[in-house]
């Protein structure tokens, strides 16, 4: 029993700590290269890392990119001179991150991805992708959106930030599923880059072009849903009804337009990524292998059941 007490401790010790060149032992230190703060999904994914690192011991070294690659990877490049012992990088888009990534591997920082996939030539430039299944929950998305619409009628789409895995892939998902229902149109798509004020602006164009001929919206994030239910109301249509509503996050905002009877259907994309991702650093600074995706897990969630869920909902 005292054995067993001892290893335990022993054991949460070398988790907790990483061995510095001196043999003394120090705080794991992350660096997480996050893309801004331009969603309640990005907000609440910022929150929960940091408590995270917080309750789990471990010093948190945190940068807002504002959107831009150019500030992630400079982030990156920061956190390798101050020698961290594991980077987290929430990727703003797909493409381009091949040369900080071997600077990091060079370094021997293991990476670990966050919620965005990305497109590396050699994937042993990354440990781990923490996050969702993006092209699912597009493919989720268009069966709901079929089954509002009975298999026929107008849709259009806003598209999350160009270049990035959540709006290549919640599109390319979307885009196969709902090809089943030859009825379901798709009048226009275009980029609201997943903020409520491009959100309601984009479809108010839409609108202008096409009217009360749009039967369904689906958006790639809830907060642009929310920005296209004020459009709506203001074009005098009415949202959830007159215009069938389809987004993706799960967010507490469309929780509530859902319960008022002004969206349709929120398929989940969990932002709560925080614990997984100090558990994970704790392991790849204790030298253990990981999987190479671990994934969130997630629901769909309906009108009908949004008064329910809206006191149990955490972001
Ligand atoms: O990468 C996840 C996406 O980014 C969320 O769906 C969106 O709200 C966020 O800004």
């Amino acid at each position: 029993m005292k054995i067993s007490k001892i290893l335990l401790t022993a054991l949460m010790g070398i988790m907790l700590f990483s061995v510095a060149a001196n043999g003394a032992t120090k705080k794991i230190v992350l660096g997480f290269a996050q893309i801004g703060a331009e969603s309640g999904w990005r907000t609440a994914e910022t929150a929960s890392v940091k408590s995270a690192a917080k309750a789990a011991g471990i010093t948190l070294k945190f940068s807002d990119a504002q959107q831009k690659q150019e500030n992630q990877i400079k982030a990156i490049r920061s956190f390798i001179a101050q020698k961290v012992d594991v980077i987290a990088l929430a990727p703003v888009v797909e493409s381009g991150w091949d040369t900080v990534l071997q600077e990091a591997k060079k370094a021997k920082i293991p990476v670990i991805i966050v919620d965005r996939t990305i497109k590396v030539k050699d994937q042993s430039l990354y440990a781990t992708f923490v996050g969702s299944d993006f092209p699912l929950e597009g493919k989720n998305a268009a069966i709901e959106m079929a089954k509002l619409l009975n298999g026929k009628g107008n849709i259009v789409e806003l598209q999350g930030t160009v270049g990035s895995s959540a709006q290549v892939d919640r599109l390319k998902g979307f885009a196969d599923e709902i090809a089943k229902s030859p009825n379901i149109k798709m009048l226009a798509s275009q980029s609201g880059d997943f903020t409520i004020a491009k959100g309601k602006e984009v479809m108010e164009s839409f609108l202008k072009k096409y009217g009360n001929k749009i039967n369904g919206l689906y958006a790639h994030n809830d907060d642009m849903a929310l920005g296209a239910i004020q459009a709506i109301e203001e074009f005098g249509l009415k949202p959830g009804v007159d215009i069938k509503i389809v987004s993706i996050d799960g967010v507490r905002g469309i929780f509530e337009a859902m319960a008022a009877g002004k969206a349709n259907v929120t398929v989940e994309c969990n932002p709560l990524l925080g614990p997984q991702i100090m558990d994970t650093a704790k392991k790849l600074a204790a030298g253990q292998s990981v999987p190479k995706w671990i994934k969130s897990n997630e629901g769909i969630y309906r009108m009908n059941t949004a008064k329910k869920e809206l006191p149990k909902r955490k972001y």
